[in-house]
């Protein structure tokens, strides 16, 4: 049984106050996603506010990148135990925007992840092409390149054990233009054939990109998609919380 997982990543987006109203919304609407794992994954430094406007709530909460360092001198860096001894469960690794923006690479990627596992964290590490590479039929080859950075390592069983995956299709996040179902699936599909063996079965797969009230449900049945990372949907209570109400219709076949 995969329990369904849906993820806001706020991205640098926000404010105290917005945190607080996003926050409250979705404590409030609690008994819309009844079942459903639900978290955010705030900018850093709204992460006291969320953390005490969700207390209690059951809501997990986490941050959108981590230092692949344990400490030292590494300025603006922060690190997976400074994030666990916090008090947050999440947090996202390798994410489109970190791997075309701000160098992440495959490799790099996979210490980020060993980091968060090390401190207690739950990484939700995301793959996925761009247009390009969609267009050049080369969607399986990269995506497989990016996982292949992690079952490559020794002790890969063990790594897939506390993990979670978002497939994000670049060319999908933040355009409005969402993978068709179909089109997911048959990633996703691709995804768990790939890691294989038992760790598959168990293993949540996210889908993120354009993701919204309108497309959650019909996403959210595609047998091999197991919940959804949201971006600009999860700015708005009312639109997260239907994002997450629809991961309920999982809750029957899970
Ligand atoms: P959008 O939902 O805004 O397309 O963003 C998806 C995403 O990148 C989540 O990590």
């Amino acid at each position: 049984m995969r329990t369904p997982l849906v993820v806001g990543n706020w991205k640098m987006h926000g404010s105290c106050a917005m945190a607080r109203e996003l926050c409250d919304g979705i404590v409030a609407a609690r008994s819309q996603y009844d079942g459903v794992d639900v978290g955010v994954c705030p900018p850093y430094v709204l992460l006291p506010l969320v953390a005490e406007t969700l207390r209690g709530s059951g809501v997990r909460w986490g941050a959108q990148d981590v230092s692949e360092q344990v400490s030292g001198a590494y300025t603006g860096e922060v690190s997976a135990a400074m994030l666990k001894e916090f008090g947050a469960e999440l947090v996202i690794i390798g994410h489109s925007e970190r791997r075309a923006m701000y160098g992440d690479t495959d490799a790099l990627t996979v210490l980020k992840l060993r980091q968060a596992q090390a401190s207690g964290l739950l990484p939700i590490l995301c793959v996925g092409e761009t247009l390009e590479e969609r267009k050049a039929d080369r969607t399986e080859q990269v995506v497989a390149r990016q996982l292949d950075a992690l079952l490559q390592q020794a002790d890969a069983a063990a790594l897939l054990e506390r993990l979670v995956l978002a497939y994000e299709p670049v060319w999908a996040i933040g355009t409005g233009e969402t993978a068709t179902p179909a089109q997911a699936q048959a990633v996703h599909a691709f995804i768990r054939g790939r890691i294989g063996g038992s760790a598959a079965g168990a293993l949540r797969i996210l889908y993120g990109g354009s993701v919204k009230p309108g497309n959650a449900s019909e996403l959210f049945a595609m047998p091999d998609i197991d919940g959804g990372l949201i971006g600009g949907a999860a700015l708005k209570s009312e639109d997260f919380v239907a994002i997450c109400a629809a991961a309920r219709g999982r809750l029957a076949t899970a």
